[in-house]
């Protein structure tokens, strides 16, 4: 019988970045594309809604979505202990909650609203995610799953290396294809845009993005904003 109390689980790494100072600079290169990302959803008013966050790192996106679209309440979760201790230290009086773990035991038909953000393509099984997704899900409820980090990525070959060398977890090739096959099969109605990012782009020659054109191609044209809608 496990010690850990409810909700957590062994598996569990410190921080993604092996280099725990990369993931407040990840918070900042994200914060405009989370925002973004609530300004394409239909679902406006979440003032009665439960939103899952899966992969929530130091829980800036769920911040960033309640300043913006003030929600009932918020379960974050991650694999990485010390990150979603960060989490909590940074939520102040938020109806958020952060778990350590990426299972959702004990989370059934919770949540109206789930979001990952560049979190699937690190997930070693897929048909499990989408499971446990669909499971934590109300009937009706949502799930926008956002990656660019695909095999259709020009730039895959080279950042698979970059994941493998900095962080602490274990990248999975999958095609765009290959996330809608296996979501479909675990019942979701699936349908998906490009991010089409329109904001200004910052050039950051930080390795990820060697040739600045790349990146300007990659937050318009790659990287995919998944809606799986639980029928
Ligand atoms: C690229 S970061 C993205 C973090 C955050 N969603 C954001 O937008 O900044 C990927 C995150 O997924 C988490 N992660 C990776 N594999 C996971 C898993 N199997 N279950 C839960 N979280 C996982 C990592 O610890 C990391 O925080």
């Amino acid at each position: 019988m496990s010690s850990e109390p409810a909700g957590t689980e062994a598996g569990t790494i410190p921080t993604w970045y092996i280099d725990p100072d990369a993931e407040d600079a990840m918070a900042d290169g994200h914060a405009p594309i989370w925002r973004h990302l609530i300004g394409l959803i239909p679902e406006r008013d979440l003032s009665a809604k439960a939103v899952l966050d899966y992969g929530c790192n130091q829980g800036g996106f769920l911040r960033h979505l309640h300043a913006v679209r003030p929600f009932r309440k918020a379960l974050g979760i991650d694999i990485a202990e010390q990150s979603i201790a960060r989490a909590n230290a940074l939520k102040g009086n938020l109806p958020v909650q952060y778990q350590p773990g990426s299972r959702l035991a004990g989370w059934d038909q919770e949540f109206d609203l789930a979001f990952s953000h560049e979190v699937i393509y690190l997930v070693p099984a897929i048909e499990e995610h989408a499971a446990d997704i669909w499971q934590a899900l109300k009937p009706g409820g949502v799930y926008y799953s956002v990656t660019g980090c695909h095999t259709d990525n020009p730039l895959w070959p080279k950042w698979r290396k970059l994941v493998a060398e900095r962080t602490n977890t274990v990248v999975q090739d999958r095609s765009i294809n290959d996330y809608a096959k296996a979501f479909a099969a675990a019942g979701f109605a699936v349908s998906a845009r490009k991010l089409e990012f329109d904001g200004f782009i910052p050039y950051v020659p930080d390795g990820w993005m060697p040739d600045f054109a790349d990146a300007l191609d990659y937050y318009t044209s790659t990287k995919t904003v998944f809606r799986l809608v639980k029928t």
